[in-house]
């Protein structure tokens, strides 16, 4: 699907693999520029040169991690300087590091939290803090504290959650950190309104990527039946949770806010 991204500006992180760089991709290939922030330096760098090959568009490629401040500082300012104001931040970057409850493991815990909910506060701040005093700057040019809100342009973040912040066997640490994702969400919808700016969480189901590592391959492709049978549309592809994503930074998506969207595959009753 196509959409009418021209001249909007995105930051992506988790954007070098899975459902991160299916953005990036739609997004670049809708006229966007786009800034993925990633860990992953050689995937990284191999994603950019694909997506600098489909597009005369800037995509730019920052390697560290989503929760440590000081990298994030420095690269939210240097896009802003060099690429422009951001209009869509798109909260991607995750890891999964599963056990239940009793065999918690404290270093599996704070990485998940430090990585899926930290990571995403510290982008966000980042981001937001550029967006509020461009606001207040454009607000004080007129004697003004704050601008009306339609005078701000309309911005968008999309955190990606994920189905198991509704409790999941295994997941103690990552449902935590996803449950944390969707209540800073709507914290985050309600604090920035007045800016003319929406925070929306997805909420995906089983999504095949390479954060799932060899599941779907476990006891001879059995564990790939037994997933295709419990969703009833079938494993999920990145496509799936790229488009809503999209939709939601479109024109279309304009009018909501605070949105906490499952992509559930059909299947209601969590993962
Ligand atoms: N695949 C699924 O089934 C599924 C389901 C629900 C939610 N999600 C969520 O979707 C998001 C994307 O996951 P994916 O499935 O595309 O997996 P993926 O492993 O393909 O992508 C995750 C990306 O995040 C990056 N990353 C990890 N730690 C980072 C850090 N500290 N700083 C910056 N980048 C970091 C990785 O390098 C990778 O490029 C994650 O937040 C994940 O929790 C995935």
């Amino acid at each position: 699907m196509k959409w009418n991204f021209e001249n909007k500006i995105a930051i992506i992180t988790g954007g070098a693999s899975g459902i991160g760089k299916q953005i990036a991709k739609d997004m670049v290939e809708s006229g966007a520029s786009v800034a993925i922030f990633d860990l992953d330096a050689t995937q990284g760098e191999k994603t950019l040169q694909e997506l600098q090959g489909l597009t005369e568009n800037k995509v730019r490629f920052f390697q560290g991690s989503v929760a440590d401040k000081e990298f994030v500082d420095s690269a939210v300012s240097e896009v802003f300087k060099e690429m422009g104001e951001v209009d869509f931040l798109i909260n991607c970057a995750g890891i999964l590091r599963d056990f239940m409850i009793h065999r918690f493991d404290e270093k599996k815990w704070d990485l998940t939290l430090e990585v899926n909910l930290k990571g995403v506060a510290v982008v966000s701040q980042a981001v937001v803090t550029q967006w509020i005093s461009i606001s207040k700057a454009k607000a004080a040019e007129k004697g003004e504290k704050y601008l009306p809100v339609l005078e701000n342009p309309p911005r968008v973040i999309v955190n990606i959650a994920s189905m198991a912040a509704d409790g999941n066997m295994g997941q103690m640490a990552y449902s935590a950190s996803k449950a944390g994702v969707v209540g800073m969400t709507l914290t985050m919808a309600k604090e920035l309104n007045r800016y003319n700016i929406r925070a929306h969480a997805l909420k995906p189901t089983l999504i095949e990527t390479p954060i799932i590592g060899d599941l779907l391959q476990k006891n001879d492709g059995k564990f790939r039946n037994m997933y295709e049978s419990k969703i009833p549309f079938g494993i999920g592809k990145t496509k799936y949770v790229s488009d809503p994503v999209c939709f939601l930074c479109s024109e279309g998506g304009y009018f909501m806010n605070g949105c906490i969207i499952p992509i559930n595959g059909g299947k209601l009753d969590g993962l």
